[in-house]
């Protein structure tokens, strides 16, 4: 990072970062986003901004062309969107697999006899969320790509009956190997985890009662450590995979479907999420963290929907993350499972691992009291924001 022009200048000393309380200021910054504002996202992908990112990406020994950025474009997708316990989710689509992930698990565990899946913060509770996940953090690795060039086959995923066979395979007391939750749909054509820095999730409510879930990402810490025009470029290809059956930085191993190729687009586990009931809008959730991102969302909104928490309560909650592979069960050193919890987990048989926190979250809880709207937003008491406009 001390090789960039302005990265350099946010290191004073030989470690330090800029102390507490000092103010940054920006104004290269200040100057692209004066020209987004004034002439929209052409600003970056046109003209002096554009030079600026291939300039920079080639120092950094990149391989960008202005066409490279002159060919992009966004594309606009129907979110994702299913029913469960009651409550309408709407989420992201793919190339995420964010939003799959949260919804089959929401899917399997609406399955389960109550008894199995009591919403208490139990041992049995996190159990059944742990092992839900296995099978949809399978499907990723086998199928996940840019929808645009791979074939996702998302409503095979998402028959009933497999997720009858998902359910099914769930037992009470005995934590599944993965591969018990593997179940191809078809034949396939073809860690340590870091620090959550690079990412930031924005729950937004106006005035008129419109709400916007954003997950912005640049990825690692720094991204890609250089920065072109005062943005900090992002290092996105490390969430395709490198090589199939290779671990990215989270651990996610890497499938064929999601392997680079010009144009496409890379599967992250980005989550923003609006919950509806009947029809109304209760709660907007979305994450910070990698891979956590998913399980995070997913355990907050269940707090919010099956536990009825308050939106702080439910960040403050204990939170455990497993993604089929490695095999592990995380719990939070920040928000520890009591140790009779861990223990009655052990004894099913899961590997557990204490990480300090499962990613970052962000919530507005929205009420409609006699006719006023009433929000409650709370910034996730593991990285310490706060809500702001209320
Ligand atoms: O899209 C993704 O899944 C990743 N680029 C997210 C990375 C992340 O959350 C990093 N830490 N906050």
């Amino acid at each position: 990072m001390r090789q960039d022009p302005l990265m350099r200048t946010w290191f004073s000393g030989e470690e330090s970062a800029l102390a507490v309380g000092s103010r940054l200021r920006q104004p290269e910054l200040g100057r692209t986003l004066r020209a987004l504002g004034r002439q929209g996202a052409r600003a970056i992908y046109h003209g002096r901004i554009a030079r600026e990112i291939v300039a920079a990406n080639r120092r950094a020994g990149g391989v960008f062309t202005l066409q490279d950025l002159a060919d992009y474009s966004v594309v606009e997708r129907e979110p994702l969107s299913q029913e469960s316990f009651g409550h309408r989710f709407v989420t992201a689509p793919p190339p995420s697999a964010g939003g799959f992930t949260m919804l089959q698990s929401l899917a399997v565990l609406e399955r389960l006899p109550a008894r199995h899946f009591p919403r208490d913060g139990s041992a049995a509770y996190y159990h059944a969320i742990a092992e839900s996940w296995k099978g949809p953090f399978l499907d990723r690795r086998r199928y996940f790509g840019d929808p645009d060039h791979v074939a996702l086959p998302l409503e095979a995923l998402a028959d009933p009956a497999r997720l009858d066979a998902l359910a099914a395979t769930f037992h009470p007391t005995l934590a599944g190997e993965p591969a018990l939750y593997d179940l191809p749909v078809r034949p396939v054509a073809n860690v340590v985890q870091p620090e959550d820095h690079g990412t930031s999730h924005l729950c937004v409510v106006d005035a008129e009662g419109n709400i916007a879930s954003i997950t912005t990402t640049v990825n690692l810490p720094f991204g890609a450590r250089y920065t072109a025009a005062g943005m900090v470029m992002n290092d996105e290809m490390d969430d395709f995979a490198r090589a199939v059956g290779e671990a990215n930085a989270f651990g996610l191993v890497g499938g064929a479907a999601n392997l680079p190729a010009p144009g496409k687009r890379m599967v992250s586990s980005m989550s923003p999420t609006i919950i509806f009931r009947n029809g109304r809008p209760i709660a907007c959730v979305g994450a910070a963290g990698g891979s956590r991102i998913v399980t995070a969302v997913q355990q907050v909104a269940m707090n919010i929907v099956l536990r009825g928490m308050s939106a702080s309560d439910a960040l403050a909650a204990p939170r455990i993350h497993h993604q089929a592979e490695p095999n592990q069960f995380r719990y939070e050193e920040f928000a520890p499972l009591d140790a009779g919890i861990l223990e009655r987990l052990r004894r099913r048989g899961h590997v557990l691992d204490q990480i300090h926190h499962v990613a970052a979250a962000q919530v507005i809880g929205i009420e409609e009291r006699e006719g006023q709207r009433i929000l409650t937003a709370a910034s996730d008491p593991r990285k310490g924001g706060r809500p702001a406009g209320l």
